[in-house]
């Protein structure tokens, strides 16, 4: 659903609620580049085709940015805004 396709997962499950759940977390620009340094690894290994993989990168990038749940500046010590 969340790539475009049908809403299944919000039908049966609700909202996932993705940034409360990674609350007990400190998400700060090192945790959501490092974590993008990952995903952007599998998806170059799985992901042949180029219109998807560029898709696929830029829907996780977006998202991983919407994680940052601390002032940005420093790795896990800064506090929630
Ligand atoms: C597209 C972005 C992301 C998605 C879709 C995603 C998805 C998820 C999901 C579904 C969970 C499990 C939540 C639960 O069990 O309630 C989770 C846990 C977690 N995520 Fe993310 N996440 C994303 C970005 C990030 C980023 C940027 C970080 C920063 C490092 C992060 C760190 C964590 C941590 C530490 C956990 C807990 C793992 C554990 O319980 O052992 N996530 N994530």
């Amino acid at each position: 659903g969340w790539l475009g396709g049908p809403p299944l997962f919000h039908q049966e499950r609700g909202h996932p609620r993705l940034r409360m759940r990674h609350a007990p977390f400190a998400v700060s620009i090192v945790e959501r580049d490092e974590w993008m340094l990952c995903m952007r690894q599998a998806i170059n290994e799985q992901v042949d085709d180029a219109a998807l993989n560029a898709k696929l990168q830029r829907m996780f990038s977006e998202m991983a940015d919407h994680m940052i749940n601390t002032d940005g500046s420093r790795a896990g010590v800064a506090a929630p805004l």
